[in-house]
């Protein structure tokens, strides 16, 4: 079984799919494993490293790999036929792809369609990955923010605190909260799930609530939100908008997935914002949470600044590419027949079945 790693080729991906720490484990496992050269040379990991880890340096790895692991998807016609991929392979937004893995034969387990369970907590790509961009989107602002974020009682005089609104209080949301609470700033947050109250006020941030007739038409059976009704998206507008008015910053995190990010800041909702604010917009890939976010531009809109960053996780590359590594060894198990050392997926395990974008059968035609 031989593992392959590529160097990513997007614009703007730092990111690399495995460490020293993770080939080690995939050696365990029984895997051989080969790295492109310099494949993570932009996290901060050299091609010595993973030598010493026991990889070796292969420019030919894609053609010659049994198991891809990706962060993004990789040029799929110099994979063999036969081979099998994982990686954020963007399931929902690119049926030409999916057609292009089952005409290569290529076996495509996508980590966004991890589901959320208990055994699958360890393979959470896009929990793991959120998290960093929760974190990086509040550095990023306190960046480009004309002020401090803590109150400061100087002889001086003093500076007000920060305040802070996060749309959207899952994975990311929480983070930004946590993160932007430890920079000192008075943070508020929103989120249709009635869940995310408590999780809210329990890092310190105040929830505000938009009125409600069916909360529990919220969320899914999965946990994830719903697109909420014209009523709802009209009265949270209005909350927004007296909200906005006393707000300096605002990270919009709201998403529904397979679904356009929904809308909730209008260009007027920023235009009433202070001069000076900030609107760091994570959900730009889906369309954006804002209506004046483009996607890694920085947008001056009546002295705000609107950051339409994609690529979060990348800024804090080192990291993010840790824990994706581990993210994916832990999956790499599921795929492994150990007794025989082979690649044997299980497709009736629900969490293979769930990420596989064309099962064995599918892709053999
Ligand atoms: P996500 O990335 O799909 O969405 C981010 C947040 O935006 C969510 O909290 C969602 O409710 C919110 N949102 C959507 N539409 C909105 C709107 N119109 N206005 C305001 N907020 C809106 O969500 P994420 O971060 O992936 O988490 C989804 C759920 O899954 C959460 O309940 C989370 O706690 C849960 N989860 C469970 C895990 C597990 O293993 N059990 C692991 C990770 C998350």
């Amino acid at each position: 079984m031989l593992a392959g790693i590529p160097k990513e080729t997007a614009p703007r991906e730092r990111r690399v799919a495995a460490t020293p720490d993770s080939v080690k484990r995939l050696l365990a496992m029984g895997f051989e494993v080969r790295v492109e050269p310099e494949a993570g040379a932009a996290a901060g990991y050299t091609d010595a490293a993973y030598e010493e880890a026991g990889a070796a340096i292969d420019p030919e790895v894609l053609e010659a790999a049994d198991l891809v692991l990706a962060v993004q998807t990789p040029a799929v016609a110099r994979l063999k036929r036969g081979a099998m991929l994982a990686g954020l392979l963007s399931p929902f937004d690119d049926e030409d792809r999916r057609a292009a893995f089952a005409v290569g034969g290529v076996e495509a387990f996508a980590m966004e369609l991890m589901p959320r369970i208990t055994r699958a907590q360890a393979m959470d790509a896009l929990s793991s990955q959120s998290n960093l961009a929760g974190y990086a989107a509040v550095i990023r602002a306190a960046d480009l923010f004309g002020r401090a974020f803590p109150m400061m009682v100087t002889a001086a005089g003093t500076i007000a605190p920060a305040r802070v609104l996060v749309l959207g209080a899952g994975v990311a949301g929480l983070q930004a909260i946590a993160t932007a609470r430890r920079l000192g700033a008075v943070v508020s947050a929103m989120d249709v799930r009635p869940a995310a109250r408590e999780q809210v006020e329990s890092l310190g941030a105040s929830f505000v609530e938009v009125d409600h007739k069916q909360p529990s038409l919220a969320e899914d059976e999965s946990g994830y939100a719903r697109e909420m009704g014209e009523d709802y998206k009209r009265e949270q507008a209005g909350k927004l908008a007296e909200t906005l008015a006393r707000t300096n910053i605002v990270v919009t995190t709201a998403l529904i997935p397979g679904r356009p990010a929904p809308r909730l800041l209008s260009a007027g909702m920023v235009r009433a914002m202070p001069p000076g604010s900030v609107v760091v917009d994570l959900a730009v890939s889906q369309g954006g949470n804002c209506e004046l976010s483009r996607a890694d531009q920085i947008v001056e809109e009546a002295g705000v600044f609107i950051l339409g960053d994609s690529d979060l996780p990348s800024s804090v590359a080192q990291d993010a590419s840790a824990l994706y590594a581990r993210n994916l060894t832990a999956f790499t198990e599921l795929l492994v027949d150990k007794d025989r050392s082979v690649l044997a997926p299980d497709y009736n395990d629900p969490i293979v079945a769930a990420t596989a974008l064309n099962p064995k059968e599918t892709a053999d035609g």
